[in-house]
């Protein structure tokens, strides 16, 4: 997240070569740079693990991991793959730049290193990184909403955090990619993010809405779809947002989709949320057991409302985690 005294950014040097390491901690120190050398890919790690830094530079030819796999790792995975990366490699080494993109590098340097080459490729890509790091700052502000709208319901206080961590769950249960996962973690906080337009009375009715209520409420998917629309890195949060209350058979809103049409992350999330809803005490209606929500959700599956293999999928994993 961006800082808010600006402080020097702080950038990663990965290098087996003392030499190579020296010159450029100097050259980088002279421009201002905070700048931590390390000698192996695994120390880098550690390092990334400890404190992020803004920018790596890493060698590619290392004892142990390679700058490639180490590459590879990081963007692999959630938590750092927006850190910029660039890879130092030999100057005409083409098949070295071809792996290097292919392990999604965002930049390269050629040895030998010249001041100004290096100035230029570091100046820009931390730049990049404020953009995206800007971007984050923005996601994480409609989250904190999210709760927002959570807390004006006090019987659903921890409903968006956990959905957000069951549903991630359940995605990393059912094998799907980290993107999907990730997008499932947000959509915990972000699904109900339309709720913002809902006036405090009919919010706070939970049951019993006049059909002119119930209206108003109906449009919450499509709000929290608008809010989001603009940030790119929620597109895929999007369709979890807009059909989190469509049914299998076609009865939900807003678009009255049926079965597959319903986007899968929204499937998922659907059935987490309910199981959640099941188990939560609401001023109209006392908590049920894991054993009643079983039945109650397997009946709604029957009924028509659920993905019956997702349903089957949840209760299955809850099982091998042994929290039912
Ligand atoms: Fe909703």
């Amino acid at each position: 997240m961006t800082d808010i005294i600006r402080r020097p950014a702080r950038i990663l040097v990965v290098d087996d070569n003392p030499d190579i390491v020296m010159v450029m901690r100097e050259l980088l120190i002279s421009r201002g740079y905070e700048v931590v050398t390390v000698t192996s890919a695994e120390q880098a790690t550690a390092e990334i693990d400890r404190n992020t830094p803004d920018l790596i530079l890493s060698d590619v030819i290392m004892p142990g991991k390679s700058g490639f796999e180490l590459c590879r790792e990081l963007k692999e995975n959630s938590e750092t793959r927006l850190i910029p990366l660039v890879l130092i490699t030999g100057l005409t080494n083409r098949e070295d730049r071809i792996q290097g993109i292919e392990c999604g590098a965002d930049d390269f340097l050629n040895k030998p290193i010249f001041a100004e080459e290096l100035f230029a490729r570091v100046k820009s890509l931390l730049k990049l990184k404020e953009f995206t790091d800007e971007l984050e700052t923005a996601d994480s502000v409609l989250c904190t909403l999210g709760l927002s709208v959570e807390s004006r319901d006090p019987y659903t206080e921890g409903h968006c955090e956990r959905l957000a961590q069951n549903a991630a769950a359940m995605g990393v249960y059912l094998g799907l990619d980290a993107e999907s996962i990730v997008a499932l973690r947000r959509g915990g906080f972000l699904h109900d993010l339309g709720k913002i337009a809902v006036p405090d009375e009919i919010l706070k009715k939970g049951a019993d809405l006049t059909p002119e209520e119930w209206e108003i409420m109906k449009l919450h998917p499509v709000t929290g779809e608008n809010i989001c629309k603009p940030l790119k890195s929620l597109r895929p949060v999007l369709p979890i947002i807009r059909s989190h209350h469509e049914h299998a058979d076609g009865s939900g809103y807003p678009d009255g989709l049926r079965g597959s049409e319903i986007p899968l992350l929204a499937r998922i999330l659907q059935i987490v949320d309910i199981y959640d809803a099941i188990r939560t005490a609401r001023p109209y209606k006392p908590a049920l057991s894991h054993d009643k929500a079983i039945f109650s959700m397997k009946q709604g599956a029957r009924l028509g409302l659920w993905d019956t293999e997702l349903v089957e999928e949840f209760f299955s994993m809850l099982r091998d985690r042994k929290v039912a």
